[in-house]
């Protein structure tokens, strides 16, 4: 068996997996019947729990900015997504009026709570998407919260799309814990501090680039995201991870300057996009020409 059949094995699949599954597929069947081309974006981090009833546990700075815009920028190209998300994180069209409501909310006549018209005109253009693309059931949430629910998700939505390749693509966006606790080790109820300090002893979790590139979705385009904080790692992990899954695009980026550029890598180039200061100046998000980019180069890869 190998390690990541042995992850599986381990871990049973998370609560309601197989009505998750079931809504998968007849959203694939759905747009593949349309003719549309299908993305799935997956967004924000896992956590890997400490007790099994869980009080605490490791998680990632990642609140999913990255694969909600990048989910707004798919469907503005006609794409169908399968949004896989962090529950709790950043959400797609959402995102744009969710930490400023109560800024953007004036009395009205009989005191009626509504949108000032300044914040009404700025909303209005994401409402009338938003209205479409549920219209055009061309959007499916779907959650996790664990490393589990994510890898038992990302698995079956893999599988699903393959039936549908070349016009399905996978970005992952995920920021994806390396380590885990073994099942058998985890403890019961909440770790006492009572005890004294205590130690954990984490596992690598198995990179699951691997069997999703070779066995679960071997004819999809697989877009995967490398972070790195040390810009003199980046390009040389990229073209590492490509080496080793052979799937078709690694986007590096950095911790602290992945709002403004990322490196696309390829076995044969590599190409820096970073936002002008033009685009800056007009709150251009560097997840479009990421997303335009990545279009093109599915479009170009279903033809061949
Ligand atoms: O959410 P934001 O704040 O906007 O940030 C966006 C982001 C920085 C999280 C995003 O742009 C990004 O880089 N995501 C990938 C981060 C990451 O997990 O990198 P990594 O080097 O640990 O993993 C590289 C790849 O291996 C990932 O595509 C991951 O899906 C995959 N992986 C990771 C762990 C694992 N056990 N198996 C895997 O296959």
């Amino acid at each position: 068996m190998d390690d990541w059949e042995k992850y599986f094995a381990e871990h049973p699949a998370p609560a309601h997996h197989a009505v998750a599954c079931e809504e998968m597929k007849a959203f694939c069947q759905k747009h593949v019947n349309e003719k549309r081309n299908i993305a799935l974006v997956t967004s924000g981090g896992t956590t890997v729990p400490l007790e099994r009833n869980t009080v605490r546990f490791v998680d990632n700075f990642s609140a999913g900015t990255r694969g909600a815009a990048s989910t707004e920028y798919f469907l503005n190209h006609g794409y169908a997504v399968i949004f896989l998300h962090r529950d709790e994180s950043i959400r797609p069209f959402f995102r744009h009026l969710n930490s400023r409501v109560l800024d953007a909310l004036q009395e009205g006549p009989g005191g009626l709570l509504q949108l000032s018209p300044a914040h009404s005109a700025q909303i209005r253009p994401i409402w009338q998407n938003y209205q479409m693309v549920r219209a055009e059931g061309r959007l499916l949430w779907l959650t996790f919260t664990s490393l589990s629910d994510y890898l038992w998700l990302l698995r079956s939505a893999t599988q699903c799309l393959q039936q549908h390749a070349p016009k399905a693509l996978l970005y992952l966006a995920a920021a994806v814990s390396d380590f885990y606790i073994p099942q058998d080790k985890i403890p019961e109820h909440k770790i006492q501090s009572s005890s004294g300090p205590h130690t954990v002893t984490l596992q690598i979790v198995p990179k699951m680039l691997s069997p999703l590139v070779s066995i679960w979705g071997p004819e999809l385009f697989v877009v995967s995201f490398k972070l790195e904080t040390d810009e003199k790692k980046l390009i040389e992990k990229a073209t590492g991870a490509l080496q080793k899954y052979k799937h078709d695009l690694v986007i590096g980026n950095l911790l602290h300057t992945r709002r403004e550029e990322v490196t696309f890598v390829t076995e044969k180039s590599s190409s820096l996009l970073r936002l002008m200061e033009h685009q800056k100046a007009e709150k251009i998000e560097i997840e479009k020409l990421i997303v335009e980019e990545v279009c093109n180069r599915h479009r170009k890869y279903i033809k061949y």
